[in-house]
């Protein structure tokens, strides 16, 4: 399938998110810290379409030397997208499932172009 131009660049930082559908597949595009992400809108679980799920930041747990805990706290790096079927939550930077390492979403080209974002899938 040959490169398409999606929009302007502007539009995507701003927005964050954009979920595309070209012949038939779809795709979420992702800006994030800089850096644009595409993956293909379908949850290798059961095939749900993960990249219109909500995205939150990573929940880690705050753990002392002594292995206490002292509560959770965002990670302000990392960003993953929940897939709105069954909840598996997916890392946008690596497209790996932070619970179930085995997982991972489908990446898909993408790329800035003369202010422009393209997509090849
Ligand atoms: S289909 Fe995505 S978590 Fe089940």
């Amino acid at each position: 399938m040959a490169a398409t131009k999606i929009c302007p660049a502007s539009e995507l930082i701003s927005a964050g998110k954009k979920v595309v559908s070209i012949d038939g597949v779809e795709v979420g595009i992702f800006h994030l810290q800089g850096e644009f992400y595409a993956w293909h809108n379908r949850c290798p679980h059961q095939g749900g379409p993960v990249c219109q799920g909500r995205m939150f930041n990573l929940v880690e747990e705050v753990v002392d030397e002594n292995r206490c805990s002292h509560g959770r706290r965002f990670n302000d790096e990392r960003l993953n997208i929940v897939c709105p079927w069954h909840g598996t939550e997916f890392d946008i930077k690596t497209g790996k499932s932070t619970g179930a390492q085995r997982w991972m979403l489908r990446p898909a080209k993408v790329f800035v172009e003369e202010g422009q974002v393209i997509l090849d899938v």
